[in-house]
């Protein structure tokens, strides 16, 4: 691959081969291999089984190959060996350019040495890449704001704050009990620590009480966001802390796949009309649809197709060995090194907001809301 050679002879040598160089599209033209058409770029994404990275991966190959760059785009089954070997296999494959949603944020740190060794850019998509001086770029959302905005919408779910930010009608006490991610995910702490300083002042005024007791990460935690992971430990704390007859008022979830598990929990012990407040993450068809009945109350919208395409946009700059702009260099740091970061705005949806914000945009059509499944 030119590229690679080029990267390898120095920054004079192409500095010069691109003022030689006379249009700036993708690979700057004039040379048959810098074309999009032989350029690849791999994307590896963690799982399936949630519909947000069908719809990232989707989106991410589609505006690749509107660009005609080729895509090698697998998906890893949530499984770690799994996305270690696809990895490998892109690199040997010649990928030109990596796009990584890493399941476990640790442990790539040996593909990501390999990429670096035979040049090529890798890209932390969502989650980033920890423990590896490898990562050149993170395209992601503000996600310490997402905590805050989950937490501010249980605060307004239970009416102690209003929409705007104001004093809301309630009182309390509410029962609350608290959920976070996958421990090995290093946006599961992000979305946990703006969630619980949005919280402390309630907490500390007795306002709201969890009454498990469970307010560390590591107690609240859920293994790879899975649902049914969220369902049973849902199920232990109404039978362990709940037996008394007093009933959950709020739940704090980060995930809508984690919020459907709790749910479930939830109405298996009779919960109905006095569904606690529940929230959640990713605008997922089946929560806006949950949402829309009046079960949960409320979800993060991250627009996987602005996400998309600042990945793109990233990885074609590396494609032309330009920087990508970052619009954060200090926030993550990722145990080595601060990558520099695009980070995207997050938008609070209540029932209220799904025509405006998720139909209006085109994200999904109010059948598909309706049905509670995307078309695809
Ligand atoms: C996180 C991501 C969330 C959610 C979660 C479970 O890394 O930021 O939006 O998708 O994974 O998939």
């Amino acid at each position: 691959m030119s590229r690679k050679i080029l990267a390898a002879l120095g920054s004079v040598v192409l500095a010069l081969s691109m003022a030689a160089c006379s249009g700036d599209g993708a690979g700057g033209g004039g040379n048959d291999s810098d074309k999009p058409g032989d350029l690849t770029i791999g994307v590896s994404m963690p799982t399936q089984t949630s519909e947000r990275w069908i719809a990232d991966g989707n989106s991410v190959k589609e505006k690749l190959e509107a660009k005609g760059y080729k895509v090698d785009l697998q998906y890893a089954g949530d499984d770690i060996p799994t996305q270690s070997q696809q990895v490998d296999q892109m690199i040997t494959r010649g990928a030109d350019v990596l796009i990584i949603a890493a399941i476990d944020g640790t442990a790539l740190s040996g593909q990501l040495q390999a990429a670096a060794d035979a040049k090529i850019p890798v890209i932390a998509y969502d989650r980033l890449i920890r423990d590896s001086p490898n990562v050149d770029f993170y395209v992601s959302f503000d996600n310490f704001k997402v905590g805050v905005a989950q937490a501010t919408a249980l605060l307004v779910g239970l009416g102690l704050q209003t929409k705007d930010g104001g004093k809301g009608e309630a009182t309390g006490p509410f029962n609350i009990e608290l959920f976070a991610g996958s421990l090995d995910d290093n946006n599961a702490h992000f979305f946990f620590n703006g969630a619980m300083e949005t919280l402390k002042p309630f907490l500390d005024a007795g306002t709201l009480k969890v009454k498990s007791g469970q307010t560390k990460i590591d107690q609240v935690a859920i293994l790879r966001w899975q649902q049914e992971g969220a369902q049973k430990r849902m199920e232990d704390l109404l039978t362990s802390s709940y037996n008394d007859g007093s009933k959950v008022a709020g739940v704090l979830s980060p995930y809508d796949g984690l919020s459907r598990g709790i749910i479930t929990a939830l109405q298996n012990a009779g919960y109905r009309g006095d569904m606690p407040v529940v929230t959640g993450q990713d605008a997922e068809i089946a929560s806006v649809k949950l949402i829309n009945d009046g079960v949960q109350s409320s979800t993060i919208f991250k627009d996987t197709r602005l996400l998309a395409e600042q990945a793109v946009v990233a990885g074609e700059s590396f494609l032309q060995d330009k920087t990508p702009q970052a619009n954060d260099t200090e926030t993550y740091n990722n145990g080595v090194k601060v990558v520099p970061s695009y980070l995207l705005p997050v938008q609070t949806v209540f029932k209220d907001d799904i025509k405006s914000v998720l139909i209006d945009s085109g994200y999904f059509t109010a059948e598909e809301v309706a049905a509670g499944q995307a078309k695809g």
